[in-house]
């Protein structure tokens, strides 16, 4: 991972916005791995293409963010949220390609909210604005990736799939506020 950073520039980044960074780095660190779950198991050509080209574009993104966050800032739970992320990948991929489509949605929709709550704030404090393009630039690519998710959804989710959904996205939330604190 590219770490060519200042660290005093870094240094500089009030606690709230480091707090913000360390969720940021540990989310794309768990997309990462839910793309790598979901190719683990799946062998669904539609769905292995889908997830080898969200796979690139979150390899970007936790490189960008990398960037912006001393290795000495970065969540002490980070092989959690590995463990965690690939899981959320694996285990839809056992039960098909809806599945995977419909825990995607579930994911960028929360991660879509939690980069505009981000912006939204930088924003209002009219600071970091290169680091509010950056979070843009992601949040872009994941309204997009929630979009295709959603679009290639084929059937309507029984009450297993709409109770696994509600997990990725309360488990989302939760993960947030740990590595917020850590
Ligand atoms: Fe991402
Ligand atoms: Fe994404």
């Amino acid at each position: 991972m590219n770490s060519s950073f200042t660290p005093t520039q870094k240094a500089e980044l009030p606690v709230w916005l480091r707090q913000d960074m360390r969720s940021n780095h540990a989310g794309e660190t768990g997309a990462v791995y839910i793309y790598r779950g979901i190719l683990s198991v799946s062998k669904d050509e539609q769905v292995r293409t889908f997830a080898q080209e969200h796979l690139a574009t979150e390899e970007t993104h936790l490189e960008l963010i990398s960037n912006e966050l001393p290795v000495c800032h970065h969540s002490v739970f980070l092989p959690l949220w590995k463990l965690a992320g690939y899981l959320t990948g694996a285990i839809p991929s056992l039960f098909g390609s809806n599945a995977v489509y419909a825990t995607i949605d579930a994911v960028e929709t929360f991660v879509g909210e939690h980069y505009l709550e981000q912006i939204d704030r930088l924003k209002a404090e009219a600071s970091y604005p290169e680091l509010r393009t950056l979070l843009g630039k992601c949040r872009d690519d994941e309204i997009d990736h929630r979009d295709e998710a959603r679009d290639a959804q084929s059937v309507g989710r029984n009450p297993f799939l709409r109770g696994w959904c509600w997990l990725v996205g309360a488990g989302s939330k939760y993960a947030v506020m740990l590595a917020r604190w850590r």
